[in-house]
């Protein structure tokens, strides 16, 4: 096995788009910035240098981080903020995962622009897939264009000012002919195709806040792979794929040769507003036949998208996912030892103490909860992890995420809301630094369950350090007596991120096997800032021990520094 090194340099360049010059902060230059690329087994070592004006950590998104929670990056919980002129190395291994997976910033929405894929391949060579060998690897990164800064975008977000959409939806960081900047086309992503070729698209959703839906006109996909891990072949001619979520999926050249759109639209929930913006962009896909690319002939085939507000053709496309039964990975408990239901949703709380009467004005602030209840960062002088490692600081403060809300009620109706950011509540909204510990070895079953608040958003929840099996998906209420019976344990799809539909649930089991202090969280960027969030705290274990053992490099002279999120 080798090491891979890479050194990323962080810093913020200009980028014109749509006749607008705008400050844009990236690593060594780049938007989407530079693919990872490693064969299982590897090590990996990054150099981060941060030139840029904010405190940043990188997050290795689906990255197991085995026994190296240290590695993991997201600010005071697994490690100090690497300050600006200051440099950090994050070393790990991809170690049993192969698949796509990728890296981005976990500091205000700066994932926005700060961000890659990680591709991760077999090691016996391409001949080992569990799939005809692909001709080539082709990542397709799903972005989104924020002209605005996206530190004070964090900061109108925490304060409920946010009103604010992204100007536009890129592939592969270009806008296409959809955008004109004064009549100017954009560039569009050009994938040149030979036929009869196969490519391996490595499909990820780096964007802060939509579900997208990705068509290529006159093919199908295979999906292969979701999260890095194998799935039972699928094949279907759209892909849905949530803020978090990485997708491998087979595309055969077998069209007749000419040009087809490759079209990625936001799907959207219906919101309040009608004139919510339809976020969509397209690259082409073209043939070259011999060594003449077929361009300028007839205009590229466009593909027929669903309707931007359709959000069951996410439901069935994550619920057609089953897990490829062909590994001794795959080995689903029978049972949980816990079993957790957490919904999620929104509320109102009071910006100063406890004192207001009424939501929905300037006395309150809108939040995001698990429970009803709102995470905030611990205020500890040092990360989480340290804290936890060294049985120091003052871990009294946190507070333990409940096994179930404070109350059960038609959780989809949208008439029925006793929490929420509404008048007249019942159960008032509370922040604090939810935490849930569990033993190593545990067998823990969640239950996620969306509320009929505000947008009705579905919620793509990811869990760091640890993959889960999504055992079962519905619409509206869960029902145990009814939806246990559900529950797929033979072949279940493997994921890091399990995305809860629109006003329905999603039923997950994982093993807390994995000793560290780990993030559960929306990654949704609007509701993970708000506070969608809870931390996973997993003992060390008898026969890993003390498995955790202190990172070789602690950033120098951070001490006493860090971020508050949710200040
Ligand atoms: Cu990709 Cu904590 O996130």
């Amino acid at each position: 096995a080798a090491v891979v090194e890479h050194t990323f340099v962080v810093s913020q360049v200009n980028m014109t788009h749509l006749c607008k010059e705008t400050l844009v902060t990236v690593v060594n230059g780049q938007l989407p910035g530079p693919v990872i690329e490693v064969t299982e087994g590897d090590s990996v070592a990054v150099l981060l240098v941060n030139k840029s004006p904010y405190n940043i950590t990188i997050h290795w998104h689906g990255v197991k981080q085995w026994l190296n929670c240290w590695a993991d990056g997201v600010p005071m919980v697994t490690q100090r903020p690497i300050l600006p002129n200051h440099n950090f190395t994050y070393r790990f291994n991809v170690t049993g995962q192969e698949g796509t997976l990728w890296w981005h910033a976990h500091v205000t929405c700066l994932r926005a622009t700060l961000h890659g894929a990680i591709i991760i391949r077999p090691r016996d060579g391409a001949s080992s897939y569990p799939f005809p060998n692909p001709d080539k690897d082709v990542p397709i990164i799903i972005g989104e264009w924020w002209e605005m800064d996206l530190d004070e975008l964090d900061r109108r977000m925490r304060n409920s000012l946010f009103d604010d959409n992204p100007s536009g939806a890129t592939m592969n960081g270009k806008f296409g002919d959809l955008y004109n900047c004064s009549g100017a086309k954009e560039d569009g992503y050009v994938l040149n195709v030979e036929p009869g070729k196969t490519y391996l698209l490595r499909i990820i959703n780096a964007v802060l806040f939509s579900e997208y839906y990705l068509k290529i006109a006159g093919h199908k996909f295979t999906v292969v792979a979701a999260d890095a891990n194998y799935v039972n072949p699928y094949t279907t001619d759209i892909i849905s794929i949530a803020p978090g979520e990485t997708i491998d999926a087979l595309v055969v050249a077998d069209a007749p040769p000419g040009g087809y759109y490759i079209t990625a639209l936001a799907n959207q929930s219906p919101k309040p507003d009608p004139q919510i913006p339809k976020l969509v962009t397209r690259g082409t896909v073209w043939y070259s036949t011999g060594h003449v690319s077929s361009n300028g002939t007839a205009p590229p085939v466009a593909p027929e998208m669903p309707d931007q507000h359709d959000t069951m053709a996410s439901f069935y496309f994550h619920g057609n996912l089953t897990s490829l039964n062909d590994t001794q990975r795959l080995l689903v408990p029978e049972r949980a030892d816990e079993s957790l239901f957490i919904t999620v949703g929104l509320g109102s709380i009071c910006r100063r103490g406890q004192t207001c009467k009424r939501s929905g004005n300037n006395e309150s602030i809108l939040v995001a909860t698990m429970n009803n209840i709102s995470f905030q960062l611990p205020d500890m002088s040092m990360p989480l992890l340290e804290a936890h490692y060294y049985h120091t600081g003052d871990m009294d403060m946190l507070q333990e995420l409940p096994d179930r809300p404070p109350m059960v009620f038609n959780f989809t109706d949208r008439g029925l809301i006793p929490w929420g950011p509404k008048e007249g509540q019942l159960e008032p909204t509370s922040r604090g630094s939810l935490v849930r510990r569990f033993q190593h070895g545990a067998v823990v079953d969640i239950v996620f369950q969306g509320t009929a608040v505000m947008q009705s958003d579905s919620n793509p929840m990811h869990l760091h350090g640890h993959d889960m099996f999504v055992l079962a998906q519905g619409v509206g209420n869960y029902d145990a007596a009814r939806d246990v019976a559900k529950y797929n344990l033979v072949d279940p799809p493997v994921r890091n991120s399990v995305l809860v539909p629109r006003i329905g649930w999603a039923a997950i089991r994982f093993v807390a096997n994995n000793p560290g202090v780990w993030l559960m969280h929306c990654h949704y960027e609007f509701h993970f800032s708000m506070g969608m969030a809870v931390i996973f705290i997993v003992e060390d274990g008898p026969t890993v021990g003390t498995s955790l053992p202190p990172p070789p490099l602690e950033p120098a002279c951070n001490h006493g520094h860090h971020v508050v999120p949710n200040d």
